[in-house]
């Protein structure tokens, strides 16, 4: 993430020459950059001069493609972002030692959620079975499996996602511990295997809560994300679990709850540290 307080010199220098000067003004100041790909949040005011103001960013930042920065939705968490220059969206991203191939016109992968994907490094334990059920790219596992040396079993539903989950495996030479499953989590057999649950999904993982249950050993992590609107908090996202555990006669407890980000207004994305016991 490059996030400045100006509009960086040589583009202000370039489009001052071929956009109305109160324009100018509204140029993006921050962007976000994976691979040689730039996201950029441009305001509706720029919309005739959209595809210009992408090239200039494109040569000045030296990527090869400019994505205009939108919503993500849906159930594989896809971007859908507006390609306003270049025509190759697929890139090669490097964070914390690790590669990640991926198509950043389709595929997710927020800046924001970069401590995270360093905390699941330093959690992971050599030789400890992680199930991924929401494995995406491998985001989240991949650095489990290189730094941590666990066993990774990688979950992830959607075919296109899939491609580049199995890729980054080879690209990041993991295959002697990380094996990937394209299947949805719930059609996934193994029981009572797991030392550490990831549950990295937002809106609607508490579905999932009855899977997680059956897929952790005694004793387990569950890694539980949930977006959580801000008048339910401290209690939530814990306060369901613990629930759905119970109806299911186990024990959970909480041993730690960070904030990721702010998902929407007044809506968190929060990952709480669950033990289970059963
Ligand atoms: C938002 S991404 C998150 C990636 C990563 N866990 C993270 O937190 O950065 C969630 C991924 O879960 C996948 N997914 C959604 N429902 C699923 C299901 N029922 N089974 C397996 N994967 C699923 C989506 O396709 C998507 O790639």
């Amino acid at each position: 993430m490059k996030s400045t307080r100006v509009i960086k010199p040589r583009i202000r220098e370039i489009l001052s020459r071929e956009l109305p000067p109160e324009l100018i003004e509204k140029l993006p100041k921050h962007w976000v950059r994976i691979g040689d790909v730039l996201i950029l949040p441009l305001r509706p005011e720029l919309d005739p001069y959209k595809h210009r103001v992408a090239e200039v960013y494109a040569e000045v930042l030296e990527v090869k493609s400019v994505l205009r920065k939108g919503r993500i939705g849906g159930e594989f968490r896809e971007t859908n972002y507006e390609l306003l220059y270049g025509n190759d969206t697929v890139t090669v991203h490097v964070e914390n030692g690790i590669k990640y191939k991926l198509d950043v016109a389709k595929v997710m992968f927020s800046p924001a959620n970069v401590k995270e994907r360093v905390r699941m490094a330093r959690v992971a334990k050599p030789g400890e079975l992680v199930v991924d059920m929401f494995a995406g790219i491998g985001h989240l596992s991949l650095p489990m499996a290189v730094h941590g040396k666990a066993k990774v079993i990688a979950i992830e539903k959607s075919p296109y996602t899939f491609r580049f989950l199995v890729e980054n495996i080879e690209l990041n030479k993991v295959q002697d511990r990380m094996t990937a499953y394209n299947m949805d989590n719930r059609d996934f057999p193994g029981e009572n295997i797991a030392d550490r649950v990831l549950m990295g999904y937002v809106v609607r993982t508490a579905e999932f809560i009855p899977k997680a249950l059956s897929i952790a050993k005694d004793g387990a992590v569950i890694h539980y994300h949930n977006t959580v609107p801000e008048r339910l908090r401290p209690g939530e996202p814990f306060e369901t679990f613990r629930r759905i555990a119970r109806e299911h006669g186990y024990e959970a407890e909480k041993l730690n709850e960070l904030v990721i980000k702010r998902y929407a207004p007044g809506v968190w994305h929060i990952v709480v540290d669950i033990r289970l016991f059963k």
